[in-house]
């Protein structure tokens, strides 16, 4: 695997506008990302994992271009696509392909298979229709899916069928990078281990980058080559999946472990289960964003908002716990 940046989220900002309160005057924006860093490298997997509500889709949504940032930048192989518009969105577009965690309410349901597979290529490419269709029946088959599918409406797929049709449209145009929200979650068991199998085919095969976002660490134990934890809107803990399995390093990732199956049952009982939701995104706590749920929180936990800091080469966490070895976030590259 390379190991050169394909993509760095700088400093990033997202904020949405929260309704109005109750006497009509419009409250304050409310920061869901502030000031976020992340790099994802080039033929990796890179987990994304945290609890429901903590900015996963949020930061997938705003790499994609759906939603706006408030600051920072989304450097895609050099450039910022933060503020491209016309042609070099749309170039950028064809590189970057997203996959929701819904698979049939994210295909059109008035449109036949064909068509939701060929229409990236309508938009995209000068090819005419007969190829287009030619080109829709081959992705059907990467991924899994005979010819007759290319007739159906996706309300004639199961979860699993739909998936892999999300897949074959968010392939049509040779992106190289793929933002996977969720992928299986919505899927049966059974089926979402032949996903994973085959987005790991598709990967190899394709040379694609993933970023695979999921709120649960079970998940992307087989898949990922990295791992990072986010807690409301903040990066906790950024690691090789190896090194973050065998020696989590944030309470927070410690506890999601906890209501994790793994291979090893002994490691898992000295972890503290999460107790209690994590606090509102409008009014988060002060210092660090964990100590309301922390079992470890001390008094400067309720003050200092601790700095990511190194745990081992390319393993980084932030928590007052961890030694004194301070490193800014800039520090957090390949
Ligand atoms: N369109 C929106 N408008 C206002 N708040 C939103 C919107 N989408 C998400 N949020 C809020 O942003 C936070 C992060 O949500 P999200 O990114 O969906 O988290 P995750 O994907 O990790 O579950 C949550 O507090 C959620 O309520
Ligand atoms: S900084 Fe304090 S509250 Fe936060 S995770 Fe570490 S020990 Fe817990
Ligand atoms: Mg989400």
């Amino acid at each position: 695997m390379a190991d050169a940046t394909l993509l760095a989220v700088r400093n990033l900002r997202v904020e949405y506008a929260s309704s109005r309160s109750l006497f009509g005057k419009p409250t304050k924006p409310v920061r869901i990302l502030d000031g976020f860093n992340l790099d994802l490298r080039t033929g990796e997997t890179l987990a994304v994992v945290g609890e429901s509500g903590c900015g996963k889709t949020t930061l997938a949504n705003c790499i994609a271009r759906f939603i706006p940032a408030a600051g920072g930048e989304v450097v895609f192989e050099g450039l910022d696509v933060l503020p491209l518009t016309g042609l070099a969105l749309k170039a950028y577009r064809r590189n970057m392909q997203m996959v929701f965690q819904n698979p049939v309410s994210s295909l059109n349901p008035r449109l036949r298979v064909s068509a939701i597979v060929s229409e990236p290529l309508e938009t995209h490419t000068s090819l005419d229709s007969s190829a287009r269709q030619a080109r829709a029946l081959e992705l059907l088959a990467e991924t899994g899916l005979e010819a007759s599918f290319i007739d159906r409406y996706p309300h004639e797929l199961s979860g699993g069928q739909a998936q892999r049709v999300a897949l074959a449209r968010a392939l049509a145009l040779n992106p190289r990078l793929l933002l996977l929200d969720e992928p299986t979650s919505a899927l049966d068991v059974s089926v979402q281990a032949q996903i994973l199998n085959l987005l790991q085919r598709l990967q190899a095969d394709h040379r694609l980058t993933y970023m695979v976002i999921s709120h649960s660490l079970g998940l992307v134990q087989h898949i990922s080559d990295r791992i990072a934890v986010l807690y409301l809107g903040e990066l906790v803990e950024l690691g090789p999946r190896g090194s973050v399995f065998a020696t989590p390093a944030h309470p927070y990732t410690r506890a999601l472990f906890a209501a994790t199956p793994v291979p090893d049952p002994r490691r898992r009982r000295n972890y503290v289960a999460l107790e209690g939701a994590v606090p509102s995104a409008a009014n988060p706590p002060p210092g660090c964003r964990f100590q309301t749920r922390c079992p470890h929180a001390m008094e400067r936990c309720r003050i200092e908002n601790p700095a990511l800091r190194r745990v081992s080469a390319d393993h980084v966490a932030a928590c007052h716990l961890l030694g004194d070895t301070h490193i800014d976030d800039k520090e957090i590259k390949p």
